[in-house]
């Protein structure tokens, strides 16, 4: 079973490997624009990013947990109280409750910062997780930069 701790600094590789990872295996066939999906990867990818900037990107959500397993990170969500930015779990532990123990600790985290509600552009893959975590969608599907998303939401507090 994973827990769940905030972000450190030492966390900046490991976590954007595991981003364009898990981005790659699960999400990187929902485009319009296949050019989207690379510029999506290559903006977390420990090759092509000093750990300096990674870190500054990370810093931009005021909210980041990490999900552990065995000293591994597994999982991570982020984002500001009113929107989420990244939320994922590595394939070989999905279906385990990482994903829902990353969402419950996000949203107590935005109800103490008096978020009313939670936004996501989710993947087109997590819809039906979100669904289940009581989001609901907001509109069709949307061309983000040319990656397709499915925007929606779910009222906390
Ligand atoms: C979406 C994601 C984070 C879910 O993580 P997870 O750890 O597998 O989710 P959990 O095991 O906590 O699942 C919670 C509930 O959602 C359900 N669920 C999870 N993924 C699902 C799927 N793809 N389809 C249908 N139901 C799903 C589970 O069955 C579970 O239901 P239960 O509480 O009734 O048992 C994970 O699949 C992932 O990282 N996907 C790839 C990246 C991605 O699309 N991220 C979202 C970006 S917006």
């Amino acid at each position: 079973m994973s827990k769940l701790r905030k972000f450190q600094r030492r966390d900046t590789v490991p976590a954007a490997l595991l981003i364009a990872d898990t981005y790659t295996q699960f999400n990187s066939g929902e485009y319009f624009n296949k050019k989207a999906v690379q510029q999506y990867i290559d903006y977390y990818d420990p090759e092509k990013n000093s750990t300096t900037d990674l870190l500054e990107k990370f810093k931009k959500t005021q909210i980041f947990f990490v999900a552990i397993d065995r000293n591994k990170i597994i999982g991570l969500i982020r984002g500001n109280p009113g929107k989420i930015v990244n939320l994922f779990v590595d394939g070989k532990y999905h279906h385990n409750g990482t994903g829902k123990k990353l969402m419950e600790r996000f949203q107590a985290e935005a109800k103490k910062i008096n978020s009313k509600e939670i936004k996501i552009k989710s993947s087109l893959y997590a819809v039906p997780f979100y669904k289940k975590m009581g989001f609901k969608k907001t509109t069709g599907m949307r061309n983000f930069h040319g990656l397709k998303i499915w925007p929606m939401r779910k009222k906390v507090g």
